[in-house]
């Protein structure tokens, strides 16, 4: 399309805002803007919610009332269940939170800040500086954490075997201000890379400058396969152990997206260093997370072959909207935009022409499509090429999905034909 003539270009143009106008005049109200699961994946674990009926079936393996106060880090039987998922050396490596897991990385953030890390000189608030490094595109509410404590966002491209390893280990290695770094290693949002054996090993021979660094572990899509080609990823924590780098990984996981989004289970696996000091300050803020609901969890799954069963009822689930979307990106765009095809995960990573995303994205709220903010990707919410969006395709129903990303081709061209008249003015 790009070598279109001027006149070419202006019928294009016109046809588009025909198509467009008529899918306008439609009202429709449709949303591919967050990763939620669909009613039909929520469906799935309604049977856990009538696993605990009675006070004998609160009762834990080991005769705890869970029902009552107790269970700092988590009852036993989570414990085990999360440190299968997680391929925890010991349960002594775990805690189980509440719901959620960006809860648990934003708790860990603030009481680094508040009281440092184990083995750290100081809390990181009494530095002039606190920065993280953040693979970009990343998640959005990553990056919100750190801005809104005021932690300064260094961007690394992710490349398509994980982050730019040459500048995380030249950033890491130089500057003592960096305190912290983002990764989301699995199925990543939003464009769907895992990280390779090498980005990983290369990440646990890491020589940060700050003693006190962590790698923030997000490995929120660790269960979350749609396809047969499944991506494996290496054990971070045990690599980083035996170069004597145990303590700077935290790990983290949660159920958000395996049973219930807001009433899952969230958990973190780090060093036993890292874990008795978390819970040291930890117990003076809670006496424990709610623990009817690990056990809920508990009781329903059996084990971890329980998750994996029902990670591949999620999977049948969302594969059609996967292959839908991609299908009419193939058909429609293949000339003006790319995107991703991952093997897992949530997202599917748009890239539109440079300085087109915006606009895409404006288009599509004028045609009552809402999407994730163009440049939400980016640290400030800033793409600098403004060219990333993020398809979240899993929740609206396969028929509203087909729609809106019908609508969303037409926009994209819409925008690219716009971008490229306004070059031959
Ligand atoms: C990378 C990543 N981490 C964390 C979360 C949120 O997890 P939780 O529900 O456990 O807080 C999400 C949700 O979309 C996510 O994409």
């Amino acid at each position: 399309m790009k070598n279109l003539s001027k006149q070419e270009l202006y019928e294009v143009k016109s046809e588009l805002e025909a198509k467009y106008n008529r899918y306008k005049s439609l009202g429709l109200k449709l949303d591919m803007s967050r990763g939620n699961p669909c009613k039909e994946q929520l469906d799935i674990s309604e049977p856990m919610l009538s696993v605990l009926k009675t006070g004998e079936d609160c009762i834990d393996a080991f005769g705890f009332d869970c029902r009552n106060y107790g269970i700092l880090d988590g009852i036993p039987e989570a414990k085990a269940l999360f440190s299968e998922l997680m391929n925890t050396a010991s349960t002594d490596e775990i805690i189980i939170g509440g719901n959620s897991s960006l809860n648990m990385m934003y708790d860990n953030i603030v009481r680094a800040m508040i009281f440092g890390v184990y083995g750290g000189e100081q809390p990181w608030s009494k530095c002039d500086k606190i920065k993280f490094i953040c693979p970009v595109p990343g998640y959005d509410r990553h990056f919100k954490i750190c801005e809104s404590l005021g932690i300064e966002m260094i961007s690394v491209p992710l490349l398509p075997d994980g982050p730019d390893m040459d500048m995380v280990e030249k950033l890491v290695s130089e500057d003592e201000s960096i305190k912290g770094m983002w990764c989301v290693p699995k199925y990543s949002n939003p464009s769907g890379v895992t990280y390779s054996n090498e980005t990983v090993l290369r990440f646990a021979k890491l020589k940060p400058k700050a003693k006190d660094f962590r790698v923030f572990w997000d490995n929120a899509y660790s269960l979350h396969d749609i396809s047969d080609r499944r991506d494996i990823l290496l054990n971070v924590l045990e690599e980083a152990k035996k170069y004597g780098n145990g303590d700077m990984i935290y790990k983290f996981m949660s159920t958000s997206k395996v049973s219930f989004p807001g009433a899952g289970v969230a958990a973190m696996a780090a060093s036993k260093n890292n874990i008795n000091f978390i819970k040291k300050i930890m117990g003076v803020q809670t006496i424990g997370s709610d623990k009817l609901n690990q056990l809920r969890h508990v009781r329903y799954f059996k084990d971890a072959e329980g998750v994996r069963e029902q990670m591949h009822r999620h999977a049948e689930i969302i594969k059609p909207r996967f292959a839908v979307l991609i299908y009419i990106l193939e058909k429609e765009i293949p000339d003006v935009a790319t995107w991703s095809n991952p093997n897992g995960g949530y997202f599917v990573s748009l890239t539109v022409p440079d300085g087109c995303a915006k606009r895409v994205v404006s288009l599509m709220k004028e045609a009552g499509v809402t999407m994730t903010p163009a440049g939400s990707t980016f640290p400030y919410g800033v793409d600098p090429k403004d060219n990333n969006i993020r398809i979240a395709p899993t929740n609206p129903p396969l028929a509203e999905l087909q729609t809106a990303a019908e609508i969303l081709c037409v926009c994209v061209r819409l925008a690219a034909v716009e971008k490229y008249l306004s070059e031959k003015e």
